[in-house]
């Protein structure tokens, strides 16, 4: 079997993280996709870094729930696999989807990388894995100071190299894709016909879900819809399950990888 999974922030919303469009998605009373974006960081980048640190705070004591661990039974029963998710968090990976199988498309909470240069550093989150790897290789001793920095609540983080402010290592609104990425994604869909694609908790407003999920589903593929609500892809659905991801996914998946 060859399947495409397109997931969203309402796979991690049983695990108590709060989606973007969502009424618990407000911070302080301020819209998240207004401060996902380069603008609000220039303005200021204090109140941004505040939010993405309580975010990473929440992500790492939250648990993967039964959505992430049925995608990842999903994975170890296909041959081939891949998931795309718009989710920052670990949630995925810390469910055992391995990081060949994956492509995080937004990028990753636990990355701060510098905002002139390429330095980037790979905090460890809630995973059990080491810290990934690095633009820039620094010796252990000086990877702690550099996370101290980076960690620390008061001063804004500075790039070690730079001294340019740091951010945090993820796709704002207006930004680029990372190329790497993009190919990854490309070159499964030109990898062959899928037989099953899944879309599940998001809100598909973004072009590349809605392109992908169609490409992926051309030639025949089931597409099933995992969602409470409606969204722009809905109506090209072979299959719509309104339900929360934590409870359609596990019977989803029981019965394709039977
Ligand atoms: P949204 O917050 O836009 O949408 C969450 C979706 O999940 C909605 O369609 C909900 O109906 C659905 N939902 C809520 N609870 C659910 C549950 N328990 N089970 C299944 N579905 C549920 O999140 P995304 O679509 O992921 O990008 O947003 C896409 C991108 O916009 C994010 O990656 C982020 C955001 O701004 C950037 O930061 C660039």
């Amino acid at each position: 079997m060859r399947v495409l999974v397109l997931t969203g922030a309402g796979v991690s919303a049983e695990s108590g993280i709060p989606t973007f469009r969502g009424k618990d998605g407000y911070w302080r009373n301020l819209d998240p996709t207004k401060l996902a974006t380069p603008e609000a960081f220039a303005r200021d980048p204090q109140l941004v870094w505040d939010w993405y640190r309580e975010r990473r705070e929440r992500i790492r004591n939250a648990r993967p729930n039964a959505a992430h661990e049925a995608i990842a039974r999903l994975a170890r029963a296909t041959d081939e696999f891949l998931l795309v998710t718009q989710n920052v968090d670990d949630l995925h990976a810390r469910a055992g989807i391995p990081a060949e199988r994956m492509v995080r498309i937004h990028g990753d909470i636990f990355v701060t990388r510098c905002s002139r240069c390429d330095f980037s550093y790979a905090g460890r989150g809630g995973s059990p894995e080491p810290p990934g790897a690095c633009a820039v290789q620094p010796t252990y001793g000086r990877l702690r100071s550099i996370a101290a920095t980076f960690e620390k609540d008061a001063d804004l983080p500075r790039c070690p190299e730079c001294h340019a402010l740091a951010r945090p290592g993820v796709v704002w609104f207006g930004e680029q894709l990372s190329r790497n990425e993009l190919e990854r994604v490309e070159d499964f869909l030109d990898g062959g016909a899928c037989d099953v694609v899944i879309v599940a908790g998001t809100t598909a407003t973004f072009g590349y879900i809605i392109d992908w999920a169609l490409r992926a589903s051309q030639d025949g593929a089931g597409l099933i819809e995992v969602n409470p609500e409606e969204t722009p892809l809905s109506r090209f659905a072979t299959r719509l399950v309104r339900e929360p991801a934590a409870i359609a996914l596990p019977r989803i998946v029981d019965e394709l990888a039977n």
